[in-house]
């Protein structure tokens, strides 16, 4: 039984839940999103507030009492990839949504399944995600709740019933983007973006009416073909800072995660992402500062109008993406009372901005940073140190491609005033591709993975950034950490802090942990069977408070790290948490260990330099990086279907598992070059 109480079904008991909703429920309107500051009873929308600083005045649960939190309820999904989505809680349900952009109605307080959505995502999409087919969330209004598929739709649904009020195609389905991030809504206007950076995509936010899907608004990133005329005055300035034939590679600037909005400044703030391809030699002839890729963006809401932007990266060619979270707070700044906007992006620099005018305050690197010399204390730009860059010869960089800082959120907490922040110390090798050539169905980055990054050249002590996840509790007027926990493993968790004085976080190796806000010492730690990536949530009702968070390994986001053998859930999971809680999870079933193929008779043929380079461009992205994953995407070095010539072949080149997310690649590579891949993956098996 993979649902618990899946007991319960059928039509009378489903329309009665349904029933159940629509009593309780009331409209959410722009009243009651200013007023979620002070609603402990819901979780309204992906941030919690419009600030998005994830602190929720519930002290219920605190550091006093919290080694009694216990499992109150757990729900499985249908699916074993990544789970990422922050949950909402409106009038005693939850809306959650799992990978494949599926809705999930359950009663907050138990976790029965009240409906679920399936949008149907074709499998073969998921060759578009670069790092899985994950969902963060809906978002509501009135009576509805939105979510972004996976193929570009907005979809909205009824809150009690599940049913479908309307769609729209927000991209363009011949393009290769995505959609993985939560919608906002803004007095009822859907405000959607979309990914798809790795793919050639050109970045946008939109906004659609909550009543009928119309499109009102559209805010282009990064500027189209000149010759096609711009789409505002502000995008020909963007312009003259972008050279070359951008256009050709949609020149990137996804609006994938974050967003935030002031609702007394009356400006959306959108978190813009990295360039597309990554390498800015090949995107725009090495030149100019590419605006508004890796930039914070303020628009009007009702127009998407643009009133100012800063850049984090200018000239970005790393992956340094600004679409990290987003936190506005008041804060007091050499004397001064300043309402600020908080970004821990990518690039490994902790800004803090005026919100209202966009003017840079101060930043710090948390981590090890060694792409720079340092930030202009003045305009916050930063010098970039020339080997960094690439051109001509390799160079390891700190941080990577997977950030200093990924997706996961951030939380502020005004009692404690500190950030804390899901860290990563990354480092990463970049080469310039000389062969660069722009393929449909492959990563398009213009960046050479290396076989052997060990031994490459290092700019400062780049390789010191080995690959560790921290939190870090952070002090944003200070700009200095506090205190932190290491983590022995790769990847991150997203955060919620409470007045409590509890920071919770979950971590890869499957622990739900709960952390003084003050001091970080643990307080409390429940094995929940599978990875937490996402943020948790909490609310109360019926004078309980529940912490709740999404357990269920991702993609990309935990490639090298070593959590592979660990056994684990083989569904992704919501799990609920409250004092005295009864439930209990069922016990794992023992995992054997893993054995690789007998490759005696692989009878493989081929270079396997140009395999790994074809392995790297093409495969990478799901399988992992030299082909170690531990996802639920296969370690192919473990696979059996690498024996076999003709097994191997029906599925990389006639995809016979496309239905599965693994399409065919016989438009991208010749047969020749599946088979260099396949004697790749058998001189990896052998090594093992
Ligand atoms: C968009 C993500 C994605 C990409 C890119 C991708 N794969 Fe896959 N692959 C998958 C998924 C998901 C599965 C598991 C499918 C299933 O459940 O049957 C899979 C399964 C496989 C399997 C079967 C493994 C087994 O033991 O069942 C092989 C072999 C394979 N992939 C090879 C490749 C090769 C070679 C490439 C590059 C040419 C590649 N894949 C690119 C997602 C991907």
């Amino acid at each position: 039984m993979r649902q618990f109480h899946s007991a319960i079904s059928g039509a009378l008991v489903a329309v009665a839940l349904t029933q159940l909703i629509a009593a309780n429920a009331a409209e959410v309107d722009a009243a009651r999103l200013h007023a979620a500051p002070s609603n402990n009873a819901d979780w309204l929308s992906h941030g919690r507030t419009y600030d998005e600083q994830r602190f929720s005045p519930l002290a219920r649960i605190n550091q006093t009492n919290v080694g009694e939190l216990k499992l109150a309820w757990f729900y499985d999904f249908d699916t074993t990839r990544g789970q990422e989505a922050t949950p909402l809680v409106i009038d005693g349900a939850m809306y959650v949504t799992s990978a494949w952009s599926k809705v999930f109605a359950l009663d907050a307080r138990t976790g029965r399944e009240l409906w679920r959505f399936d949008p149907k995502v074709a499998g073969p999409k998921a060759i578009d995600a670069c790092c899985d087919v994950v969902n963060r969330g809906v978002a509501a209004w009135g009576n509805r709740v939105f979510v972004g598929a996976l193929d570009g739709r907005l979809i909205a649904l009824d809150r009690a019933t599940g049913a479908q009020a309307w769609s729209v195609q927000t991209t363009d389905p011949t393009k290769r983007y995505t959609i993985t991030g939560a919608p906002r809504v803004i007095g009822g206007k859907v405000i959607i973006g979309n990914g798809g950076g790795e793919m050639g995509v050109r970045g946008y936010v939109s906004a659609y009416d909550a009543n009928d899907g119309k499109l009102l608004w559209r805010f282009y990133t990064v500027p189209g073909n000149p010759k096609d005329g711009f789409d505002s005055a502000v995008l020909e300035k963007a312009a003259k800072t972008w050279h070359g034939e951008w256009w050709k590679y949609g020149g990137g600037g996804t609006v994938w995660d974050s967003m935030a909005y002031d609702p007394q400044l009356d400006l959306l703030y959108i978190g813009v992402g990295n360039g597309s391809p990554w390498n800015h030699r090949i995107r725009s002839n090495g030149a100019g500062d590419n605006l508004f890729l890796s930039s914070i963006v303020a628009l009007k809401p009702a127009t998407g109008e643009y009133v100012w932007h800063f850049q984090t990266t200018p000239a970005e060619s790393w992956d340094f993406t600004a679409t990290q979270h987003i936190i506005l707070a008041d804060l007091t700044i050499d004397g001064r009372a300043r309402q600020v906007l908080m970004q821990a992006p990518k690039n490994g620099f902790f800004f803090v901005i005026d919100r209202a005018t966009g003017e840079f305050i101060h930043a710090k690197n948390y981590v090890n940073v060694t792409w720079t010399t340092g930030l202009d204390p003045k305009t916050g730009r930063p010098g970039v140190v020339p080997e960094a860059r690439y051109v001509r010869e390799p160079a390891m960089v700190a941080p990577g491609p997977l950030g200093a800082h990924n997706w996961y959120p951030m939380t502020f907490s005004p009692q404690t005033q500190l950030a804390y922040i899901p860290a990563l110390e990354t480092s990463n090798y970049y080469q310039h591709d000389d062969a660069f050539q722009f393929l449909e169905r492959t990563w398009n980055t213009g960046v050479v993975v290396s076989r052997d990054p060990a031994n490459a050249k290092s700019v400062a002590d780049a390789a010191k950034s080995k690959g560790g996840a921290m939190l870090l509790a952070w002090d944003p007027v200070a700009q200095r950490e506090v205190w932190r926990v290491n983590y022995q493993r790769a990847g991150n968790g997203g955060l919620l802090s409470t007045a409590g004085s509890l920071v919770f976080q979950g971590s890869v190796d499957g622990m739900f942990n709960a952390y003084a806000a003050d001091t970080g010492v643990r307080l409390w730690s429940q094995d929940v069977q599978n990875a937490i990536l996402g943020g948790p949530v909490t609310f109360e009702l019926d004078d309980e408070q529940y912490v709740v968070a999404l357990a269920g390994i991702g993609g990309v986001a935990l490639a090298g790290s070593s959590v592979g053998s660990q056994s684990r859930s083989e569904f992704g999971r919501v799990v609920a948490f409250k004092l005295g809680g009864k439930a209990a999870l069922p016990a794992l079933i023992a995992t054997t260990s893993r054995r690789p193929p007998d490759v005696r008779r692989a009878n493989a043929e081929g270079d396997i330099e140009v395999g790994h380079r074809n392995y790297t461009r093409v495969c990478m992205a799901c399988h992992g990086e030299n082909a170690s994953s531990n996802t639920a995407i296969p370690d192919l070095r473990y696979s059996n279907a690498i024996v076999e010539r003709e097994a191997f072949k029906a599925i990389v080149i006639d995809g016979v598992r496309a239905d599965k997310g693994m399409v065919g690649f016989g438009s991208a590579l010749s047969p020749a070059e599946v088979e260099e891949i396949r004697a790749y993956l058998v001189s990896l098996a052998i090594a093992l």
